[in-house]
């Protein structure tokens, strides 16, 4: 993430006065829309691809094994071109937040989103239009580079803009957004394929650019934070802002003085990519790495993105293909509202090792319905209430997800990092998520093909060991101020041995670890 733009959080964790003002009410409103274009786009692709007019036009060898009679269901939208039309967004996303992270510090956020708004546009008028899969192509590739600068730049918006004591429930706000727009591309991919002229496919990609328009236009509105003045020296400009966005009541002095301190400290640090590196940090470094990892390999993308195209797969008339995306829309949505009200009261293992364990039983169901009717042939029919069998399931495993590996990969790894490697550990997570969302969306349709039913149990293995991995090296997070969070580490069985006593610092004050035994914070275990 931007160097300096979460670093300026750090104090945050602190309760310092000031409530939910109408006014940071809707600034949060406005940029978390950069997660609703973030859905729209992870919902869209896999509802386009299973449009018979839409593969005639840009895929006929698609489109055309589609119609052999007997075929192997599992391999009929094996093909790398369909996949690199869904993918290719997720590489542009993962180079352009490197880009997007200088924009961000030296311009402010709110042109990072500008930029990411106005490059959205163009990307859904160009996909809308398309006449070949180049245009098809690089229309994917410009929104990509909207989803990089708005994944980098409105995250960082929301943690500076909200009160510190709602910055979970913010965090989670944005990861809300992302479902409505899954969900919303998941409902229009429904009625535009019902336009009997075959152009229906246009509207969906076109209508890309509602959410990009209402980012690019509500940017111009938004003002910067207070964090992003003041790094980019304006002080006076920034006290006033951080008066009104708490209320024009309330003594921000505090606050205000902390923020200047921890800009001045993450000017002092040289090398965050270097200090990432220390041993100390080998706890944070290894979340920043493995929990966007895992929460790809849950598979939930390989729904999220071909829901319509799996359930083509299975059988399902187009129409209802379609509508079974609608169905897994509404329960992610609906699922992740659960995570906002109870992640700061279960805590983020509860939920995570709840969530987890739902998924591996779901896979293992789904993974053995297509077992028994398709074998490993791939030829077969389903009957419709077995159908309906496996859609409930593949239900129940989304609300598994969007209740934990969901708002909780993002959330985590945003309240873990001390100062220091805050910008180097929030870009690592952001690049590995994209890099193993991009790689799902690439290999999913090759992998059906190849491991067929047994893709349900490969992913299904995979959250067995991210749930074991969770119970064993995750310690609690909730309600733990930022700034003490070197806490949780130093008491935890594994990390505290890469911590020396002499490294734990709290704010002004060094904790003697020693004297405490190291079970200072219960919540820590194990
Ligand atoms: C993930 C996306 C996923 C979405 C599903 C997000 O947290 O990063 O890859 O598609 O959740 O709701």
């Amino acid at each position: 993430m931007a160097g300096g733009a979460v670093v300026n959080t750090s104090g945050a964790a602190k309760d310092y006065p000031g409530r939910l003002t109408l006014f940071v009410f809707f600034t949060c409103v406005v940029a978390a829309t950069g997660g609703l274009i973030f859905g729209y786009d992870i919902g869209i692709s896999g509802g386009v691809t299973s449009m018979d007019p839409f593969l005639k036009k840009f895929f006929p060898v698609v489109y055309e094994k589609k119609q052999l009679a007997a075929k192997n269901q599992y391999c009929k939208y094996d093909n790398q071109l369909l996949q690199t039309f869904t993918s290719s967004l997720y590489l542009a996303a993962l180079v352009a937040s490197f880009f997007a992270a200088t924009v961000t510090r030296v311009l402010g956020r709110k042109w990072s989103m500008f930029a990411g708004g106005l490059t959205f546009l163009i990307g859904a008028a160009l996909n809308g239009a398309a006449e070949n899969v180049g245009m098809l192509i690089i229309g994917r590739i410009l929104l990509g580079v909207g989803v990089g600068f708005a994944n980098q730049s409105v995250p960082v918006y929301l943690s500076e803009m909200a009160p510190a004591r709602l910055r979970g429930m913010l965090n989670i706000g944005f990861q809300l957004m992302i479902t409505i727009g899954i969900l919303a591309a998941a409902l229009i991919n429904y009625g535009t394929a019902k336009i009997k002229a075959g152009w229906g496919w246009r509207v969906s990609l076109a209508l890309a650019a509602v959410p990009a328009g209402i980012i690019t236009l509500g940017s111009l509105f938004l003002p910067d934070t207070p964090n992003s003045l003041i790094d980019r020296g304006h002080p006076e400009a920034a006290e006033r802002m951080l008066q009104r966005i708490r209320g024009a009541d309330v003594d921000v002095s505090e606050e205000y003085a902390d923020l200047v301190v921890a800009s001045e400290e993450s000017k002092l640090v040289q090398h965050p990519w270097r200090n990432i590196l220390q041993r100390k940090y080998r706890a944070q470094l290894s979340m920043a790495i493995f929990i966007p990892f895992f929460q790809q390999l849950t598979g939930i993308n390989v729904i999220m993105f071909y829901a319509p195209v799996l359930f083509d797969t299975l059988g399902f008339k187009s129409d209802a293909a379609l509508m079974s995306a609608v169905i897994t829309g509404l329960v992610n949505v609906f699922a992740t509202l659960v995570s906002i009200f109870t992640v700061d009261r279960l805590g983020r293992r509860k939920l995570f090792l709840q969530g987890g364990s739902q998924m591996i039983v779901c896979q293992v169901v789904v993974g053995t319905l297509i077992a028994i009717k398709f074998g490993t042939s791939g030829i077969g029919d389903m009957p419709k209430g077995y159908a309906a069998a496996v859609v409930l399931f593949i239900c129940l495993y989304v609300a598994g997800f969007a209740w934990s590996w969901g708002p909780l990969g993002w959330l985590v790894p945003s309240e873990i990092f001390p100062l220091e490697i805050r910008p180097a550990g929030q870009s690592i997570n952001v690049s590995v998520n994209m890099l193993f969302t991009f790689v799902i969306a690439q290999a999913f349709l090759t992998m059906l093909c190849h491991m067929k039913f047994g893709l349900f149990y490969f992913f299904a293995g995979w959250v067995v060991i991210m749930t074991v991995f969770i119970a064993l090296f995750l310690p609690e997070t909730k309600n733990v101020p930022i700034e003490e969070m070197v806490l949780v580490w130093k008491s935890h069985w594994f990390w505290s041995r890469f911590i020396a006593d002499d490294e734990v610092h709290v704010g002004a004050h060094h904790v003697q670890m020693a004297a405490s035994g190291g079970k200072k914070l219960a919540a820590a275990e194990p």
